[in-house]
């Protein structure tokens, strides 16, 4: 396992440890989020630990029925006890680019009704400036798509929509909708931008995660940095 993998699965189960007996779990999308929902399981199965989990897409719902976590809803549970995910980039702020598997609208929904959030991700993650390395995921209703396009390209961002891999064509989300990868560079006024593109008609949900954050977990080669807001 390379170094990155084994940091991710180490801040998983440092966020794991956050849960416990009866929690209501958000249960986030990606590769590092996966390692926590199995270590849930793994607890499940071997320590009883009672829990129930709200998946944030259909792959984190997949993980979470095999690794035998009861699923339930924000119906039933609209505020979540913790909700552990993983990102694409973290600033100093602890605010946040997330997206980059499609999930954003799901995962900013569920980030949202948990009471504390716990992120995990590799140190790579962490950058001066949000959309230094990573650009921003926003989800779009399809209808929309060259309006959107036109209002993000006034916010001074450069949107290119995501293709699939293993299909032909736009990548279609959980919900039904397209998502545009935006290069806006550097972002100096992230809270502004998020405003900004929400106000477009047709923008669903971006991928600028702000003030959601309480604590970060960012795996190093040799230990794990933790960040509380
Ligand atoms: C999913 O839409 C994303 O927000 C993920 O949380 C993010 O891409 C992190 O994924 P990895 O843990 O696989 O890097």
């Amino acid at each position: 396992m390379s170094w990155r993998e084994d940091a991710k699965k180490r801040v998983a189960l440092q966020a794991v440890k956050h849960v416990k007996d009866d929690f209501v779990v958000g249960l986030g999308s990606g590769s590092t989020a996966a390692y926590a929902i199995q270590e849930l399981g793994r607890l499940i199965k071997q320590d009883g630990l009672q829990v129930m989990g709200v998946p944030s897409s259909s792959q984190a719902m997949m993980l979470a029925v095999n690794a035998g976590i009861q699923l339930t809803t924000l119906d039933e549970h609209p505020t979540l006890d913790l909700a552990i995910d993983g990102a694409d980039e973290v600033d100093k702020a602890l605010n946040m680019i997330k997206g980059g598997g499609g999930a954003l609208t799901r995962e900013k929904i569920v980030a949202s009704a948990a009471k504390q959030v716990v992120i995990v991700a590799d140190e790579k993650k962490l950058v001066p400036k949000l959309g230094s390395t990573f650009k921003v995921p926003v989800e779009v209703l399809g209808f929309a798509l060259a309006t959107v396009s036109a209002g993000i390209k006034e916010l001074g961002g450069k949107p290119v929509l995501r293709e699939g891999k293993g299909k032909v064509g736009a990548v279609v989300t959980d919900n039904g909708n397209y998502i545009v990868d935006v290069d806006f560079g550097p972002i100096d006024s992230p809270e502004e931008l998020n405003l900004g593109l929400k106000f477009i008609p047709g923008v669903i949900e971006t991928g600028l995660f702000m003030n959601i954050a309480d604590i970060v977990y960012l795996g190093k080669q040799d230990g794990v940095i933790k960040l509380e807001r």
